[in-house]
């Protein structure tokens, strides 16, 4: 027989009384949006926890929400998890629905490196989730723990294991190799939780192809991902050329580093901000962007304002999108005039 129940977000399920039960401090929270985080530091009182997050935006706004409800909690922004200390007690890990899979099997398999030997590793989500983390859990550390059957949990994912043991650290990259026109092929590296993972995307070629850049360019390279555009704009600015790579998360970050040493990037500089803080204001000959199409198009927004900013009078700002028109209008509204170019099923607009 069947039954039905409804599926609450997240962060209004309850956490199970088993999790604060098994729960050591101190504690390392994977990732997670701020409500999540929050809400499961309420079910935990007078934990020792540090909240591991990625992405500079969600970071400082766990920081503020965390303030505001009164909790205290140490935010580590971080490319890898496992450069935290190992000393954790326990890691609690309540992974996004739907969330990137690669990114889960990276985090869990990190999460073994930050436990001390004895320590508990626990995978908590209200769904009831697919086959990946019983294996998962059970190829990392060995075994992997669920609640009883009669506990009344087998419509959620209650699932937890005990680090014993040394395993050597598993990275999980994909590199992939680019050229655009004539120019020498590059070699980019990437990792799971950046954009995009494995692969050139095809609207990050179309601004390539379209961009111009002059030799001794200034470029700013605005939510770099792993840095593939920034290292095409510096064949063509050449030695002279200065590179500025600016993301808010510190893995994407991390990887730009690595990727325009590679790719002999003469002269650069990186910035992990969510505010597009940090390069020098009126100093760009170009700016670039291939910003996401989550949050109804803000970070686009917010890329067209800064980049302005960013710019010199005669500055070029380069915006691939498939939205033209949202972007089309915010980019003329904040620099008075501005062109569109079709390529590759893109729109390459030009301010
Ligand atoms: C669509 S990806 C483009 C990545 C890369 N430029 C490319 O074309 O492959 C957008 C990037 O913007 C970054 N991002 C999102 N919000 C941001 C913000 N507020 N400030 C800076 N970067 C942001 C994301 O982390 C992601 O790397």
């Amino acid at each position: 027989m069947s039954r039905r129940h409804r599926i609450k977000p997240l962060n209004q399920s309850e956490l199970p009384p088993l999790i604060a039960e098994k729960t050591r401090s101190p504690v390392a929270i994977i990732l997670g949006s701020p409500s999540e985080v929050i809400h499961a530091l309420e079910s935990l009182p007078g934990i020792e926890a540090t909240c591991f997050q990625m992405d500079v935006f969600q970071g400082e706004r766990l920081r503020a929400e965390l303030a505001e409800a009164g909790l205290v909690a140490n935010v580590v922004l971080a490319a890898d998890l496992w450069d935290l200390p190992g000393t954790f007690q326990t890691v609690l890990f309540m992974p996004a629905r739907g969330g990137e899979r690669e990114l889960k099997i990276d985090m869990v398999d990190q999460a073994y490196h930050v436990l001390r030997q004895g320590g508990l590793f626990l995978v908590w989500s209200p769904y009831q989730t697919d086959d990946l983390f019983t294996g998962l859990l059970k190829k990392v550390f060995g075994k992997v723990h669920t609640p009883p059957h009669d506990s009344g949990m087998d419509t959620t994912t209650l699932l937890w294991s005990v680090r014993a043991g040394e395993q050597p650290r598993r990275r999980h990259e994909l590199t992939f190799q680019v050229k655009i026109g004539d120019g020498p092929s590059c070699r980019f590296l990437s990792r799971p939780g950046t954009f995009s993972y494995g692969k050139f995307d095809l609207g990050a070629r179309a601004l390539c192809e379209v961009m111009q850049v002059e030799p001794g360019d200034r470029v700013l390279d605005l939510g770099c991902g792993v840095g593939t555009n920034g290292v095409f704009a510096s064949q063509k600015a050449g030695e002279n050329g200065f590179i500025s790579f600016v993301d808010s998360n510190h893995r994407a970050i991390a990887l730009t580093e690595l990727n325009a040493k590679a790719n002999g990037v003469a002269k650069f500089e990186t910035f992990a901000s969510s505010t597009v803080t940090g390069p020098q204001e009126d100093s760009f000959d170009v700016v670039i962007a291939n910003p996401p199409y989550f949050a109804n198009n803000s970070i686009a927004q917010l890329f067209i304002h800064r980049a302005k900013a960013m710019m010199t009078p005669q500055g070029r700002f380069y915006l691939v999108t498939r939205q033209p028109e949202e972007s089309g209008a915010a980019i003329l509204d904040t620099f008075g005039e501005a062109e569109a170019v079709e390529h590759r099923g893109y729109t390459i607009v030009c301010a």
